[in-house]
């Protein structure tokens, strides 16, 4: 058991528990919610500031634990950082170290996405290796030999990659898989390399592309962003930017199954929608229905949930990331759906959860098959990776009766103030402090 998980144990069974949050559920949710920045655009985009010398201001940042891990991070390697609200602004002008520590690694595995600005700049990095986490190996194979094709020595030692070039030469990359950080590290590599980089089979998501328009209003020269032949024209240098951070699609997408599963009637503002178009079209086979503006969804539940069959599958496809909330929604629905997860190896660690609220579900393989019940009943449960711990609060949310979800800690990493936003739409629903 990693030295950290042995410390929460420790930290439990001394009688020190962690916050929870408890929810008595069976309300209907009904009003508006307001979406807060993307924190999977907010982290490579604080990191691109690395690249720059001068002051880069970002606003609408969320404020999470992985915002401030990411701060952390920054100013150990030497950036100054000065926070205002939900604006920020960071020099990348003052970075004199070139090593993360496994310390600030362990706590984020993002934090790899300095790999590539610091080659860039420093000409050499010392980034602790992230281990994997509950949902898979998540190994970074496919970072290491694109920066190796741009001429970056790679060697592995102690549990630490090391990495160094006296100057990154562009070079054709071929991705095995369209890996988000692999092409958000590899595309920040590029932008001061000698000549052209063109990464293919690249990830199309809307943080990448995100990264991409920020690092164009840099001065870098980037075509072909959200497509999946990315063509990177090496620049001498980088300009910093005034930027704000793009609504996150994760979020918005757990508050819409929110309103389906409690038959109510939520309004998701300020977000972008035609970034969940996959979970827009399974929300309307379950049943809901939902009416798209400009910048806002409204889901309105129905009470009969209809199952509907889910793949997860890279950026336009269904998200990895709304798996474990949408099984929540089957688990309740008429009838028996399938859901398959191909990204990660191990995304069902939420399954046995929600089997102890009286969900049915039987797993063999990356394939989950959930047969609906009427309902699911509260029960205390154990949260283990962000988003299954959102589940087990939609799960809670529907639930008839009392849910404790333990160790929302890895809910505070990804989603602000989430129990305060349910609240206001009418969830009994609160934190209790640990
Ligand atoms: C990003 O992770 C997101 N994190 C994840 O969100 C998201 O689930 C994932 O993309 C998929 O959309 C951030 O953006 C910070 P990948 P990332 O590299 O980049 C394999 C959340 O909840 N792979 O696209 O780490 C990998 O093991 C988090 O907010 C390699 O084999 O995901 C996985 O099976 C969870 N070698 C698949 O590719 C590599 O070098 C996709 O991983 C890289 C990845």
């Amino acid at each position: 058991m990693p030295h950290h998980e042995t410390g929460e144990a420790l930290f439990c069974l001394c009688g020190v528990y962690m916050d929870k949050i408890v929810i008595q559920g069976g309300r209907a949710l009904k009003g508006e919610v307001r979406i807060s920045g993307a924190k999977n655009a907010a982290l490579p985009i604080l990191i691109s500031s690395l690249l720059t010398d001068g002051w880069n201001t970002y606003s609408n940042v969320p404020d999470l634990k992985d915002i401030q891990s990411t701060k952390l991070l920054l100013s150990s390697l030497g950036a100054s950082i000065e926070s205002d609200g939900d604006s920020i602004k960071i020099n990348g002008g003052g970075m004199c170290n070139h090593e993360a520590s496994y310390d600030l690694v362990r706590k984020m595995r993002a934090s790899i996405l300095v790999l590539g600005p610091l080659v860039a700049r420093l000409k050499k990095a010392r980034v602790s290796l992230p281990g994997g986490c509950a949902i898979g190996a998540r190994p970074i194979n496919l970072h290491l030999k694109g920066l190796a094709r741009l001429g970056a020595v790679i060697e592995l030692k102690h549990g630490y990659v090391e990495a160094s070039a006296d100057h990154l030469i562009g070079n054709e990359i071929y991705l095995d898989i369209p890996t988000v950080t692999g092409t958000e590290n590899l595309m920040m590599a590029s932008v001061l390399a000698k000549g052209v980089t063109v990464l293919r089979n690249a990830a199309r998501e809307p943080e990448v592309v995100a990264l991409a328009d920020v690092l164009i209003k840099m001065g870098a020269k980037i075509k072909g962003v959200g497509t999946s032949v990315i063509t990177i024209e090496g620049v001498s240098s980088l300009k910093p930017v005034s930027v704000s951070i793009m609504p996150d699609r994760i979020e918005a997408g757990t508050f819409m199954v929110s309103a389906a599963l409690t038959r109510g009637d939520v309004t998701i503002l300020n977000c972008e929608p035609n970034h969940l178009e996959a979970v827009i079209h399974k929300l309307i086979l379950s049943g809901a229905q939902v009416t798209v503006e400009d910048k806002s969804i409204r889901v309105q539940g129905s009470d009969e949930i209809a199952s509907v069959d889910v793949k997860t599958l890279p950026y336009p496809g269904f998200p990895t990331d709304m798996q474990a909330q949408f099984m929540v929604l089957m688990s309740v629905a008429r009838g028996v759906s399938i859901i398959s997860e191909t990204i990660f190896e191990n995304r069902f660690i939420h399954v046995s959860e929600l089997k102890r609220m009286g969900a049915d579900i039987k797993i063999s393989g990356n394939t989950a098959m959930i047969t609906g019940v009427p309902a699911l009943s509260g029960a205390p449960v154990m949260a283990t990776d962000l988003r299954a711990s959102a589940s087990l609060i939609l799960a809670g949310l529907a639930a008839v009766g009392t849910s404790e979800i333990n160790r929302v800690y890895h809910l505070d990493r990804g989603y602000e103030s989430i129990e305060k936003k349910f609240a206001r739409l009418g969830a009994a629903i609160k934190r209790v402090n640990g």
